[in-house]
Formats: C-alpha cells, sequence, structure tokens
C-alpha cells in the first residue's frame, strides 16, 4: 500500500487534475472543512481548492446530523463558483465520482441511494452534503463535502454499525488515504467537466440509483413521504406515488428503503 498520511505535499504529488486540488489546504484536525472552506470562499480562494483534514471535531450531515469523522476516515470539501443551471446535477457528479473512485481503488461495487448516499453492500460508506450560496439568481459557491469511511472499523461503532460500512471492513485491509484522496478530486473533476461539456452524466445517475421501483419513506423538512420510488427527473428529484394513486415531486430528503 502506498503513502497512507494525508497532507498536502502527499495529495499534491502526482496528482493529475487540472484545477480540482490544484490548490489544497491540509489541516490536521478541523471543527468541520464546511465551514472552513466558507471562510476560504470570502477570500476568494480559486475555483477547485481542496479543503482537508484528518479528523474532523464537528463534522456535518444533511438534515442537521452528526457525521463522525475520526482518524482513518477522508473527509474533504472542494470548492466550486458554478453557473446557476449546473447545480441541480452537482449531486449527480460528486455521487458518480464517488461510485467510480471506490471501483478504481478496490474495484468494489458501490450504489449510490437517492439522492447522494453511496452504499455498499446496502450500508452506507459515503456521505455528500452540498452547501451553495446564491446571490439573487446567481450562485456565489458551491461546497461539496465528501466523508468516505476509508479506515474505520465499524465493529467499535456501536451507533452506525449496523448501516454503515467502510472501504477497508469491505476488503479486509486498510487502503490508502492518500491514492483514494487522489482518485476522488480525479473522478469529480472528470464528471464535473463532463457535465460541463453537456454530457449525459444524469443518465449514469439515475442507473445507479437503488431507490427506483422501492417503497421508499422520504423525510423532508417535517414531512415524512411514503410510496414508491417511481422515477428521478434530471434536476435530480424524486418522484414518489403514494399508495392511492397520487405523486409527489420532493426536491431534496432523506429516504429509508423498504426492500
Ligand atoms: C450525510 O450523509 O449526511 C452527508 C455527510 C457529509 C460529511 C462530509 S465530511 C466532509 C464535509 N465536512 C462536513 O462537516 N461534512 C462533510
Amino acid at each position: 500500500m502506498k503513502e497512507n498520511k494525508l497532507s498536502k505535499a502527499s495529495i499534491s504529488t502526482n496528482l493529475k487534475t487540472k484545477y480540482i486540488g490544484q490548490r489544497i489546504i491540509y489541516y490536521p484536525k478541523l471543527v468541520s472543512t464546511m465551514d472552513t472552506s466558507l471562510l476560504k470562499v470570502r477570500q476568494r480562494v480559486p475555483q477547485g481548492t481542496v479543503i482537508v483534514t484528518s479528523e474532523q471535531t464537528g463534522g456535518r450531515g444533511r438534515l442537521k446530523r452528526v457525521w463522525l469523522s475520526p482518524k482513518g476516515n477522508l473527509t474533504l470539501s472542494i470548492i466550486l463558483y458554478p453557473h446557476a443551471k449546473y447545480l441541480p446535477a452537482l449531486i449527480m457528479v460528486a455521487s458518480l465520482a464517488v461510485v467510480h473512485c471506490i471501483r478504481a481503488i478496490t474495484d468494489l461495487n458501490a450504489e449510490i441511494k437517492w439522492p447522494n448516499d453511496v452504499l455498499i453492500n446496502d450500508k452506507k460508506v459515503c456521505g455528500i452534503l452540498i452547501e451553495s450560496g446564491l446571490l439573487g439568481n446567481t450562485v456565489d459557491y458551491s461546497i461539496i463535502g465528501i466523508g468516505l469511511n476509508v479506515n474505520l472499523k465499524l465493529h467499535d461503532i456501536i451507533k452506525i454499525k449496523s448501516s454503515a460500512t467502510s472501504l477497508s471492513d469491505e476488503l479486509g485491509e486498510e487502503v490508502s488515504l492518500v491514492d483514494t484522496a487522489q482518485c476522488l478530486l480525479s473522478n469529480v473533476e472528470s464528471s464535473y467537466l463532463a457535465l460541463l461539456a453537456g454530457e449525459p452524466i444524469y443518465e449514469e445517475w439515475r442507473d445507479r440509483l437503488i431507490s427506483l421501483g422501492h417503497m421508499v419513506s422520504i423525510t423532508s423538512g417535517n414531512i415524512i413521504y411514503e410510496g414508491i420510488a417511481e422515477s428521478v427527473a434530471n434536476d435530480g428529484s424524486l418522484l414518489l406515488r403514494h399508495p392511492d394513486g397520487s405523486t409527489t415531486k420532493v426536491v431534496a430528503g432523506d429516504v429509508s428503503q423498504r426492500f
């Protein structure tokens, strides 16, 4: 296994990207890479700047959840300044990049649970949080936060061990954090460039969703919707068909799936 210690130098050396990760800001420990990214956005750091840390003390998940980020995991945020028309597709860019990276690094098959959780064998291996700032109708910034369970030993974490997994738990051996970080950044860049070039990333994202055709229950704000996840639109929204035949379009939410 190659270098396992994250640093600006280890990630930058031989990183094959044009702009994602061309500026890496590494911290041994942070509260949250999302908060630090926001401070960097205020300084107008270049697009593609990556904030990465070995440990978060206040990692944030979607729907105000806590994201456990002990050492051994990959936790980073990527700063972009996209056009508003690309905003809905960023969840697709990020989740496809993670799936491709996992396949390249481990040969494991990962799947996407709507909208952007990445699972291996039905357990969550990666969470993605995208926070964007708007100025009127234009996007001021988007921060893509990715938390990938690389070398987490789930056996020791009672709270999430039944629903989460890590690359090392799946493989039975540790995985290089540096290789994983580089591979992830390359894949985010290629998925993002594909989006900008008008390539059909929506189709691949849709085809990799495990939620479609299944009975799901979705928490969106204070509302819980139940029904069959019928289809997704190219803006990322999910069409849910209820038992009485009516439908709801859900823009973002948290899905629990019943097979
Ligand atoms: C989720 O599944 O709820 C999303 C989890 C996102 C976690 C990542 S780790 C890097 C970045 N920093 C954070 O505080 N959160 C995101």
